[in-house]
């Protein structure tokens, strides 16, 4: 039977009475309440499809159960303060918490909430689980267990790119060889050892065996582009004929959301080389993973 709770009249006494005695069976002792089950929060700030998804799915192929938090529809709303909310949230009895947010609220999490914790992206820093499905991907396609000789190229925004930055530590981890093409605006700030730097395609060399390609994170930046969308297409966007020109077999990778015609063309993006597809369905792998990895 269906039982439905609008209002505080659709309980009597009775129940009243029989639910409070096993709120406090399961506030004496949590393994009243525990079923075995994990419960796993997300808690996005920013837009996502890919991620959010990716790690809904992944919970329920463990088994586990999942809550999101949506800052949007959430008391924030109602001007409760953000340490109040957290309180809130720690208060919950969460096994596993997932945010995109910027580095200083996600610090604010971890040290309000005593849970187990995933960053799916802060900022521009760092989305580490996009950079382990990223090399996942590559390993799967060339059948090994890491990239020594490998050569990989990084096109873009790599400036705003939190995804270029948690890609360019595991890549080089794992014994690749690793190259930025951008405008100058989008190179790197921070130094970096043995990271090529090139500002046009036509100075690339011949001889990638991977390319990711970046979206322009606009949504990130200060100060207001000095070129449109068909100038940076023309500088710096993926075709076809590109990407045979940099390496035989060049893989393409694209973390998504695709911007075509900006970026990348629909040739590039879903042609033979692409492995973009295999990067959404790993995502779910590796990610189920991961949260294994954190709560098991
Ligand atoms: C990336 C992100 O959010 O950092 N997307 C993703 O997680 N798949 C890249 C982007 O938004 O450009």
């Amino acid at each position: 039977m269906d039982v439905k709770i609008l209002s505080i009249d659709d309980l009597n006494d009775g129940d009243v009475g029989r639910l409070f005695f096993r709120a406090r069976s399961f506030a004496t002792d949590l393994r009243n309440l525990n079923k075995g089950s994990v419960i796993v929060m997300t808690a996005f700030f920013e837009p996502s499809t890919r991620t959010k998804l990716s790690f809904a799915t992944a919970s329920l192929r463990l088994g586990f159960d999942i809550l999101n938090f949506d800052p949007e529809s959430s008391s924030l709303k109602k001007q409760e303060s953000f340490e109040d909310t957290l309180r809130t949230l720690a208060s919950l009895g969460i096994d596993l918490l997932i945010t995109r947010t910027s580095r200083a609220l996600e610090e604010q999490f971890i040290r309000t909430l005593p849970c187990s914790f995933i960053n799916a992206g802060d900022g521009i820093n760092e989305h580490p689980t996009q950079a382990l499905l990223d090399c996942f991907t590559l390993l799967q396609a060339w059948r090994c267990d890491d990239f020594c000789g490998k050569k990989i190229l990084i096109i873009g925004d790599v400036a705003h790119s939190r995804v270029a930055r948690s890609n360019l530590k595991l890549m080089r981890r794992l014994g690749a060889e690793v190259a930025i093409l951008a405008p100058s605006t989008f190179l790197l700030s921070e130094a970096s050892e043995k990271l090529l730097s090139y500002e046009r395609f036509k100075d690339l060399p011949n001889n990638f065996d991977a390319v990711m390609v970046l979206r322009i994170q606009k949504e990130r930046l200060e100060d207001p582009l000095l070129f449109s969308d068909i100038e940076y297409f023309r500088a710096f966007g993926m075709s076809k004929k590109r990407l045979d020109s940099l390496g035989p077999q060049c893989l393409i990778l694209h973390p998504g959301p695709i911007n075509i015609s900006i970026e990348i063309d629909e040739d590039a993006a879903y042609g033979p080389n692409s492995l973009i597809k295999a990067q959404v369905q790993n995502g779910v792998y590796v990610r189920a993973a991961l949260m294994e990895y954190c709560c098991c």
